[in-house]
Protein backbone atom coordinates (compact mmCIF):
# COMPACT_ATOMS: atom_id res chain seq x y z
CA UNK A 1 0.00 0.00 0.00
CA UNK A 2 2.55 2.46 0.99
CA UNK A 3 4.76 1.81 -2.16
CA UNK A 4 1.65 2.66 -4.15
CA UNK A 5 1.15 5.83 -2.35
CA UNK A 6 4.88 6.66 -2.76
CA UNK A 7 4.48 6.03 -6.75
CA UNK A 8 1.49 7.98 -6.94
CA UNK A 9 3.34 10.90 -5.80
CA UNK A 10 6.15 10.53 -7.34
CA UNK A 11 4.36 10.19 -10.38
CA UNK A 12 2.17 13.58 -9.04
CA UNK A 13 5.60 15.33 -8.58
CA UNK A 14 7.04 14.30 -12.27
CA UNK A 15 3.68 15.35 -13.69
CA UNK A 16 3.88 18.75 -12.40
CA UNK A 17 7.34 19.13 -13.12
CA UNK A 18 6.86 18.59 -16.88
CA UNK A 19 3.69 20.93 -16.77
CA UNK A 20 6.24 23.78 -15.15
CA UNK A 21 8.40 22.97 -17.63
CA UNK A 22 5.98 23.39 -20.35
CA UNK A 23 4.93 26.44 -18.55
CA UNK A 24 1.46 25.32 -17.12
CA UNK A 25 0.91 26.65 -13.22
CA UNK A 26 -0.22 23.66 -11.80
CA UNK A 27 -0.89 24.86 -8.52
CA UNK A 28 -3.89 26.10 -6.97
CA UNK A 29 -2.48 29.55 -6.32
CA UNK A 30 -4.85 31.76 -4.22
CA UNK A 31 -5.07 33.48 -7.16
CA UNK A 32 -2.58 34.34 -10.64
CA UNK A 33 -2.44 37.01 -13.30
CA UNK A 34 -1.57 36.26 -16.61
CA UNK A 35 2.27 35.48 -17.60
CA UNK A 36 3.40 33.80 -14.17
CA UNK A 37 6.62 31.57 -14.76
CA UNK A 38 7.17 29.59 -12.00
CA UNK A 39 11.02 27.57 -12.38
CA UNK A 40 11.59 24.11 -11.90
CA UNK A 41 11.75 23.03 -7.92
CA UNK A 42 10.11 26.38 -6.15
CA UNK A 43 8.22 24.86 -3.60
CA UNK A 44 4.92 26.91 -1.99
CA UNK A 45 3.05 25.74 1.28
CA UNK A 46 0.22 26.29 1.29
CA UNK A 47 -0.60 27.39 -2.42
CA UNK A 48 -4.05 28.79 -1.42
CA UNK A 49 -2.36 31.52 0.64
CA UNK A 50 -0.29 33.01 -2.27
CA UNK A 51 -1.73 35.67 -4.79
CA UNK A 52 0.13 36.96 -7.60
CA UNK A 53 -0.42 39.23 -10.07
CA UNK A 54 0.50 39.26 -13.62
CA UNK A 55 4.39 39.46 -15.74
CA UNK A 56 5.79 37.63 -12.64
CA UNK A 57 9.09 35.03 -12.99
CA UNK A 58 9.59 32.95 -9.65
CA UNK A 59 13.33 31.50 -9.83
CA UNK A 60 14.32 28.14 -9.21
CA UNK A 61 14.25 26.52 -5.95
CA UNK A 62 12.60 29.56 -4.36
CA UNK A 63 10.78 28.72 -1.03
CA UNK A 64 7.48 30.52 -0.52
CA UNK A 65 6.18 29.70 3.11
CA UNK A 66 2.81 30.56 3.55
CA UNK A 67 0.86 27.92 5.66
CA UNK A 68 -0.66 30.41 8.06
CA UNK A 69 -0.66 33.86 6.36
CA UNK A 70 -0.91 35.13 2.44
CA UNK A 71 1.89 36.12 0.41
CA UNK A 72 0.67 38.71 -2.01
CA UNK A 73 2.82 39.33 -5.08
CA UNK A 74 2.43 41.89 -7.38
CA UNK A 75 2.72 42.58 -10.84
CA UNK A 76 6.22 42.89 -13.06
CA UNK A 77 7.92 40.67 -10.27
CA UNK A 78 11.28 38.95 -9.99
CA UNK A 79 12.63 36.61 -7.92
CA UNK A 80 15.64 35.49 -8.21
CA UNK A 81 16.71 31.35 -7.31
CA UNK A 82 16.86 30.01 -3.88
CA UNK A 83 14.80 33.50 -2.25
CA UNK A 84 12.84 32.75 0.55
CA UNK A 85 9.82 34.44 1.77
CA UNK A 86 8.80 33.13 5.31
CA UNK A 87 5.31 34.13 6.99
CA UNK A 88 5.58 32.06 10.01
CA UNK A 89 7.76 32.11 13.25
CA UNK A 90 7.28 29.08 15.85
CA UNK A 91 6.80 30.10 19.30
CA UNK A 92 9.14 30.51 21.52
CA UNK A 93 8.45 32.88 23.89
CA UNK A 94 5.97 31.14 26.42
CA UNK A 95 6.95 29.21 28.95
CA UNK A 96 5.71 25.95 29.25
CA UNK A 97 5.22 25.26 25.62
CA UNK A 98 7.51 23.82 23.40
CA UNK A 99 8.57 25.01 19.74
CA UNK A 100 7.48 21.99 18.58
CA UNK A 101 4.26 22.49 19.51
CA UNK A 102 3.08 24.16 15.97
CA UNK A 103 -0.44 23.76 16.70
CA UNK A 104 -0.06 26.32 19.65
CA UNK A 105 0.88 28.87 18.14
CA UNK A 106 -0.15 32.72 18.75
CA UNK A 107 -1.63 34.57 15.85
CA UNK A 108 1.38 37.11 15.50
CA UNK A 109 4.01 34.39 15.18
CA UNK A 110 2.11 34.45 11.48
CA UNK A 111 2.12 38.12 9.03
CA UNK A 112 1.98 38.51 5.32
CA UNK A 113 4.28 39.46 3.55
CA UNK A 114 3.46 41.52 0.39
CA UNK A 115 5.80 42.42 -2.64
CA UNK A 116 4.39 45.57 -4.88
CA UNK A 117 5.02 45.97 -8.41
CA UNK A 118 8.01 46.13 -10.33
CA UNK A 119 10.45 44.84 -7.21
CA UNK A 120 13.82 42.66 -8.31
CA UNK A 121 14.62 40.21 -5.43
CA UNK A 122 18.43 39.13 -5.46
CA UNK A 123 19.75 35.53 -5.33
CA UNK A 124 19.06 33.75 -1.83
CA UNK A 125 17.09 36.41 -0.40
CA UNK A 126 15.32 36.30 2.41
CA UNK A 127 12.65 37.93 3.40
CA UNK A 128 10.60 37.37 6.78
CA UNK A 129 7.25 37.45 7.92
CA UNK A 130 4.65 40.71 8.41
CA UNK A 131 7.55 42.36 5.21
CA UNK A 132 6.25 45.13 2.55
CA UNK A 133 8.76 45.42 -0.16
CA UNK A 134 7.73 48.60 -1.57
CA UNK A 135 6.77 49.13 -5.03
CA UNK A 136 9.74 49.47 -7.48
CA UNK A 137 12.24 48.33 -4.83
CA UNK A 138 15.29 46.09 -5.69
CA UNK A 139 16.83 43.13 -2.61
CA UNK A 140 20.22 42.56 -2.71
CA UNK A 141 21.47 39.12 -3.68
CA UNK A 142 21.71 37.21 0.02
CA UNK A 143 19.62 39.97 1.91
CA UNK A 144 17.70 39.30 4.88
CA UNK A 145 14.62 41.13 5.43
CA UNK A 146 13.45 42.33 8.47
CA UNK A 147 11.77 45.59 7.54
CA UNK A 148 9.41 47.26 4.94
CA UNK A 149 11.85 48.18 2.20
CA UNK A 150 10.92 51.55 1.18
CA UNK A 151 9.38 52.21 -2.45
CA UNK A 152 12.29 52.45 -5.12
CA UNK A 153 15.46 51.96 -2.41
CA UNK A 154 18.10 49.11 -3.30
CA UNK A 155 18.46 47.30 -0.07
CA UNK A 156 20.99 45.03 1.05
CA UNK A 157 23.01 42.90 3.96
CA UNK A 158 22.19 41.26 6.63
CA UNK A 159 19.83 42.68 8.30
CA UNK A 160 18.90 44.37 4.93
CA UNK A 161 19.63 48.31 4.48
CA UNK A 162 19.11 50.83 2.12
CA UNK A 163 21.99 51.32 0.36
CA UNK A 164 21.28 52.95 -2.59
CA UNK A 165 18.08 54.42 -4.28
CA UNK A 166 16.83 53.30 -7.24
CA UNK A 167 15.79 56.27 -9.50
CA UNK A 168 16.06 60.58 -8.06
CA UNK A 169 12.61 61.79 -6.97
CA UNK A 170 12.19 63.41 -10.97
CA UNK A 171 12.86 59.83 -12.35
CA UNK A 172 10.60 58.09 -10.12
CA UNK A 173 7.76 60.71 -11.39
CA UNK A 174 8.65 59.68 -14.86
CA UNK A 175 8.64 56.30 -14.37
CA UNK A 176 5.37 55.98 -12.17
CA UNK A 177 3.96 58.02 -14.66
CA UNK A 178 5.02 55.88 -17.90
CA UNK A 179 4.25 52.45 -15.70
CA UNK A 180 1.05 53.14 -14.33
CA UNK A 181 0.01 56.25 -15.82
CA UNK A 182 -2.40 54.30 -18.33
CA UNK A 183 -3.06 51.46 -15.90
CA UNK A 184 -3.40 50.85 -12.11
CA UNK A 185 -0.99 47.57 -11.68
CA UNK A 186 -2.39 47.20 -7.69
CA UNK A 187 -5.58 46.06 -9.01
CA UNK A 188 -4.12 43.12 -11.58
CA UNK A 189 -5.92 40.08 -11.02
CA UNK A 190 -4.86 37.79 -8.41
CA UNK A 191 -3.42 41.14 -6.70
CA UNK A 192 -5.85 41.43 -3.77
CA UNK A 193 -8.51 38.24 -3.00
CA UNK A 194 -11.22 40.86 -1.89
C1 LIG B 1 22.14 45.31 -4.86
C2 LIG B 1 22.71 45.28 -6.29
C3 LIG B 1 21.54 45.27 -7.29
C4 LIG B 1 23.60 46.46 -6.59
O1 LIG B 1 22.92 47.68 -6.38
P1 LIG B 1 23.69 49.10 -6.54
O2 LIG B 1 22.73 50.20 -6.24
O3 LIG B 1 24.39 49.11 -7.87
O4 LIG B 1 24.70 49.01 -5.33
P2 LIG B 1 26.29 49.17 -5.32
O5 LIG B 1 26.91 48.05 -6.08
O6 LIG B 1 26.63 50.57 -5.69
O7 LIG B 1 26.59 48.95 -3.79
C5 LIG B 1 26.20 49.85 -2.80
C6 LIG B 1 26.73 49.31 -1.47
O8 LIG B 1 26.00 48.11 -1.12
C7 LIG B 1 26.89 47.01 -1.03
N1 LIG B 1 26.20 45.85 -1.63
C8 LIG B 1 25.77 45.72 -2.92
N2 LIG B 1 25.16 44.55 -3.09
C9 LIG B 1 25.22 43.91 -1.90
C10 LIG B 1 24.76 42.67 -1.47
N3 LIG B 1 24.09 41.82 -2.27
N4 LIG B 1 24.95 42.34 -0.16
C11 LIG B 1 25.61 43.17 0.67
N5 LIG B 1 26.06 44.39 0.30
C12 LIG B 1 25.88 44.75 -0.97
C13 LIG B 1 28.12 47.41 -1.82
O9 LIG B 1 29.25 46.73 -1.35
C14 LIG B 1 28.17 48.88 -1.54
O10 LIG B 1 28.69 49.09 -0.23
P3 LIG B 1 29.89 50.16 0.00
O11 LIG B 1 29.29 51.47 -0.42
O12 LIG B 1 30.17 50.04 1.46
O13 LIG B 1 30.96 49.71 -0.89
C15 LIG B 1 23.59 44.01 -6.53
O14 LIG B 1 24.76 44.12 -5.73
C16 LIG B 1 22.90 42.71 -6.23
O15 LIG B 1 22.90 42.17 -5.12
N6 LIG B 1 22.27 42.16 -7.30
C17 LIG B 1 21.52 40.94 -7.25
C18 LIG B 1 22.08 39.98 -8.33
C19 LIG B 1 21.28 38.71 -8.39
O16 LIG B 1 20.88 38.13 -7.38
N7 LIG B 1 20.99 38.27 -9.57
C20 LIG B 1 20.19 37.07 -9.75
C21 LIG B 1 19.84 36.88 -11.18
S1 LIG B 1 18.21 37.52 -11.50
Amino acid sequence: MSTFVGRFFRQLRHLRRAAQRAGVTTFALGAAGSNVNIADGVEIGSTSNVFIGSDVFIGRDCWLSAAAAKIRIGSQVMLAPEVAIITGDHTFRRPGVSMFDAHLKSPEDDQDVVIEDDVWVGMRAIILKGITVGRGSVIGAGAVVTHDVPPYSVVAGVPAKVVAHRFTDEEIATHEQALYGKRITAASPGYKDD
